[in-house]
C-alpha cells in the first residue's frame, strides 16, 4: 500500500499461468499457440482470475520449450506472429485481465545472433556480451555444475575457449557487467511495455550477476547446480537499474521474479527496500509435506522473514515441477490446498489446469521431450471431452493428462461440485473480502491437524480452517461464524472432513 493508502493491482490480484504450448492449439501443429489464448480468454474471466502470466512464446529453438530465445522481439512461428501477441494482449485488457510476459534475462539461445556473433571470433564487439574464458590444466575454467546436469561450461574448438552456461549448452549466460548487454536487455523491456504489457515474470533472475574471478564452488557443493547457489550483491544493482525503467511506465507495471535461493531470507533480500522486484515467488509450498507443521511454518515465516512492504507471492504448481494434485496424490487434500492458496495474504498465482485438478501425464520414454524430466506438468489442457478434447488434432505434442474427459473444462463446467466450481467460488469470495485480500494473517490455535488462521480488514473478517488429519474434526465453533466456501460437500461451519477445508465470515 502507498503512503495515500492506494492499493496496487498487483497486490489485489490473482494471476493465471499460462504455458502457451499447452493452452490450445488453434492451427493443427499440436502445439498451443497465441491465438488458442485469446479464443479461451473468456474461461478465465468466467474463472474471475485478474491477469496471466505467459509463459514465453519468443522466437526459440525449443530446446528449453522457449527458454531458450533467438530473438526477444518477434514470436516463435510456431506460437503465431507479434500481430497475434498484440491481439491477445488487447483481447485481455478489454475483459479487465493483465497481461504479464516472461523475460529470459541471464540468458539467450545460443542460436541467438548476438551469440553467433560473439562465438564467431575472440575479437568479436559481441564477444564480452557471453562468459568466455580459457580453460585450467586441460578442463573448464571452474567446477560449477549445469541445471538439467553436466559442467556448466562448453568448450568452443574454433575459439579454443569455453563459454558459461548455467543451464543447457544451448543457453549461455549473458554477461551483465558488460554496459551493452544491460542497454540491450533494458530495450527489450521496453519493447513489449510500449506493446501495452503490464509487466513480466523474469525467469532465474538472481543469477544474472556473475563474479568475474569464477571461483570454484566449495568441494562440499562439488555436485550441487549452480542456479541453487548463484547470488552475488551486483545482481541487486542490475534489478534496481530494471526497476527504475519498468516504474517509469505508467500504469503500475510490475515485475515477478523467479528467485531459486531455497530460503526464505535470501528470497526477502530480492525485494531490497521498494526499489527491487515488486514481487518475488515464494516456492516453499512447492516442496512441503502435506502436514500442519510444514504448512504452519511456511506460514509463520513468510509473516515474519519477509520485511515489511514486501508483497509476499504463493504458488502451488507451475511448469517446472509435479503439479498438486499428482504431489498430494488425493483429491480432497488437493481441494483443501486450494483453500489455502488463495486465502494467503500476497498474489497467488494459479498454474493452468490445477483448476481443473489435473495431475501429471504419464510420459513414456518414446515421447519424453524436456531435457529436464518435467513433461508431465505441461500435459495438454483438455477443454472438452472426447478424443481431441477441443484441441484440432488427437495427438498434440505431449499425451492427455488423466482422465482428460471428465477433467476438461467444459465437463467441470457442468457438474457443481467440481474442482473449478471450487476456485470460481474461491476467486469470488477473494475478490469480495478485503479482508481475504489485504487484511493481515494471524495464526489461531486449533486442535488435532487443523491450520486455522484469521484474517482482518476493518469490520471484515474471515477464518480459514484446513484439517490436514484423516479424521473428521468439529471445532465447536460460535454459530456466529457463516460458511463461505467449502472445499467439499460439508455445509456446517467448523466441522470440516478429512483433509476438508473452509472459508467462514465472521458476524459484522
Ligand atoms: C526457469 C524456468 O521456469 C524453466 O522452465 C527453465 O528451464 C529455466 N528457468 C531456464 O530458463
Amino acid at each position: 500500500m502507498t503512503d495515500d493508502g492506494h492499493v496496487p493491482w498487483w497486490r489485489d490480484a490473482v494471476v493465471y499461468q499460462i504455458y502457451p504450448r499447452s493452452f490450445l492449439d488453434t492451427d493443427g501443429d499440436g502445439v498451443g499457440d497465441l491465438r488458442g489464448i485469446e479464443r479461451r480468454l473468456d474461461h478465465l474471466v468466467w474463472l474471475g482470475v485478474d491477469a496471466v502470466w505467459i509463459s514465453p512464446f519468443y522466437r526459440s529453438p525449443m530446446a528449453d520449450f522457449g527458454y531458450d530465445v533467438s530473438d526477444y522481439c518477434d514470436v516463435d512461428p510456431s506460437f503465431g506472429t507479434l500481430g497475434d501477441a498484440d491481439r491477445v494482449i488487447a483481447a485481455a485488457h478489454q475483459r479487465g485481465i493483465r497481461v504479464l510476459v516472461d523475460w529470459v534475462p541471464n540468458h539467450t539461445s545460443d542460436q541467438h545472433p548476438w551469440f553467433r556473433e560473439s562465438r564467431a571470433s575472440r575479437s568479436s564487439p559481441k564477444r564480452d556480451w557471453y562468459h568466455w574464458r580459457d580453460g585450467r590444466d586441460g578442463g573448464p575454467p571452474n567446477n560449477w555444475r549445469a541445471a538439467f546436469g553436466g559442467r556448466a561450461w562448453t568448450f568452443d574448438d574454433a575459439s579454443d575457449q569455453w563459454y558459461l552456461h548455467l543451464f543447457l549448452p544451448q543457453q549461455p549466460d549473458l554477461n551483465w557487467s558488460n554496459p551493452e548487454v544491460v542497454a540491450a536487455m533494458h530495450d527489450v523491456l521496453r519493447f513489449w511495455l510500449d506493446r501495452g504489457v503490464d509487466g513480466f515474470r523474469i525467469d532465474v533472475v538472481h543469477c544474472i550477476g556473475k563474479d568475474p574471478a569464477f571461483p570454484d564452488q566449495p568441494a562440499e557443493l562439488g555436485e550441487v547446480d549452480r542456479v541453487g547457489i548463484q547470488n552475488e550483491a551486483v545482481t541487486h544493482e542490475l534489478i534496481r537499474g530494471f526497476r527504475r525503467l519498468v516504474d517509469a511506465y505508467p500504469g503500475e507495471r510490475t515485475t515477478v521474479g523467479e528467485v531459486n535461493l531455497g530460503d526464505l531470507h535470501s528470497i526477502a533480500s530480492f525485494y531490497g527496500h521498494g526499489d527491487e522486484l515488486h514481487m518475488v515467488f515464494n516456492f516453499l509450498p512447492l516442496h512441503a509435506p502435506w502436514t500442519k507443521a510444514a504448512w504452519c511454518d511456511i506460514v509463520e515465516r513468510v509473516e515474519q522473514e519477509l520485511p515489511p512492504g514486501a508483497w509476499p507471492t504463493w504458488a502451488l504448481s507451475n511448469h517446472d515441477v509435479r503439479r498438486i494434485r499428482t504431489r498430494l496424490g488425493d483429491e480432497d487434500a488437493a481441494r483443501a490446498a486450494a483453500v489455502l492458496l488463495l486465502t494467503q495474504r500476497g498474489t497467488p498465482f494459479v498454474y493452468q489446469g490445477d483448476e481443473l485438478g489435473l495431475e501429471d501425464a504419464a510420459v513414456s520414454d518414446e515421447h519424453r521431450v524436456d531435457p529436464g524430466g518435467r513433461d508431465g506438468c505441461r500435459a495438454p489442457l483438455p477443454w472438452k471431452p472426447g478424443a481431441r478434447h477441443g484441441w484440432p488434432t488427437a495427438n498434440p505434442w505431449l499425451p492427455w493428462p488423466p482422465d482428460a474427459d471428465a477433467r476438461s473444462a467444459a465437463s467441470e463446467r457442468q457438474e457443481g461440485g467440481s474442482m473449478m466450481h471450487l476456485y470460481r467460488d474461491l476467486l469470488a469470495v477473494r475478490r469480495a473480502s478485503p479482508a481475504l485480500r489485504r487484511g493481515a494473517l494471524q495464526l489461531r490455535d486449533a486442535p488435532d491437524d487443523v491450520l486455522a488462521y484469521e484474517r482482518v480488514w476493518g469490520d471484515d473478517r474471515r477464518l480459514v480452517l484446513v484439517n490436514f488429519g484423516e479424521r473428521a474434526v468439529d471445532l465447536g465453533l460460535d454459530p456466529s461464524w457463516r460458511l463461505d466456501v467449502a472445499s467439499g460437500p460439508q455445509r456446517v461451519a467448523g466441522v470440516l472432513p478429512a483433509h476438508g477445508a473452509a472459508v467462514l465470515r465472521g458476524a459484522t
